[in-house]
């Protein structure tokens, strides 16, 4: 392991690409050493970490394939993470798959569940354990001075909005809501604080093949404030949050969905 880094350093799963890279990005911004988790897309990979060393403070840069599905490979993942830097501050549990085939629940089949399960929620868990036992042993060190250790779990809005056609998708979010508190309540004596980020609609390659269904319904006010959501409006929450400007919150969430989340009554 090495020395811990100066710069205070943050995990991002899944920063290859889409929301991840925008969490990286803001995190940069904030003098982050940035570790950009990846499952397949090296190419994406390299151009996150090709852009955070572009900003005009370049910040220090791993990229690290893992599954986080996988458990050897989470322990690989942190495992290259201290070895460079000898410290982690900020865990961003961003990484997700949607429902494979997106399966009407009476047709829905157990391979599929067990992988949404296990990329968006299994993963997330034990990831979060190692992370926090890391943490803690930093604690030992004196470390960090600046009392900022956070982790961030990034949901969606289907851990409330039911879709009948990706239910392994929704239960996995759903099933994150209740994570965050759990580490949350464990992890406050600690000082290590724990939220949750809960996108709306973003434009991402997730959402690419829907683009044209849900361009009219956002137009249509299908969040009140009415435009695609940016992966950079979820990165700066995430920053907001790691930054220690809610010193006295654990275990909250933040909507990042332009309004979506506030229930209107049908008749005025
Ligand atoms: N887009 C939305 O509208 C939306 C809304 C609400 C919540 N979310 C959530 O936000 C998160 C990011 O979504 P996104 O839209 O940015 O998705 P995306 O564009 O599909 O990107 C997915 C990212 O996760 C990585 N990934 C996938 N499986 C992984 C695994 N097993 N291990 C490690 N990394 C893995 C991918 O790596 P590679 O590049 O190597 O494939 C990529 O970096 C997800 O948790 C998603 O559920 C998205």
């Amino acid at each position: 392991m090495a020395p811990p880094s100066a710069a205070p350093v943050a995990l991002v799963t899944g920063g290859s690409r889409g929301i991840g890279r925008g969490i990286c990005l803001e995190l940069a911004r904030n003098g982050y050493a940035v570790a950009v988790n990846y499952a397949g897309n090296e190419a994406a990979a390299q151009e996150t970490e090709r852009l955070l060393q572009a900003l005009s403070a370049p910040v220090a840069t791993l990229r690290c394939q893992a599954d986080v599905g996988n458990s050897a490979d989470r322990d690989r993942l942190v495992d290259e993470v201290l070895a460079r830097w000898g410290r982690i501050d900020v865990l961003v549990n961003n990484a997700g798959i949607t429902s494979p085939g997106r399966r009407d629940i009476l047709e829905a089949e157990a391979d599929g569940w067990d992988q949404v399960m296990a990329v968006n929620l299994k993963g997330p868990f034990f990831l979060t354990q190692r992370v926090a036992q890391e943490m803690l042993r930093l604690h030992g060190q004196g470390l960090p001075a600046n009392g900022k250790q956070a982790i961030v779990n990034i949901s969606s809005l289907s851990a409330y909005a039911p879709a009948t056609n990706r239910g392994d998708y929704c239960i996995s979010k759903a099933g994150l809501r209740m994570l965050t508190q759990l580490w949350a309540l464990r992890l406050a004596d600690h000082g290590i604080r724990v939220y949750e980020v809960c996108p709306g609609v973003i434009d991402t390659d997730m959402t690419a093949a829907a683009k044209e269904k849900y361009t009219p319904l956002i137009e249509a006010g299908l969040s009140p404030i009415r435009r695609w959501g940016t992966a950079e409006d979820v990165g700066k929450a995430v920053a907001a949050l790691v930054s220690g400007t809610f010193p006295f919150s654990t275990g909250d969430v933040i909507n990042v969905d332009g309004g979506f989340h506030i229930r209107k009554f049908p008749v005025t």
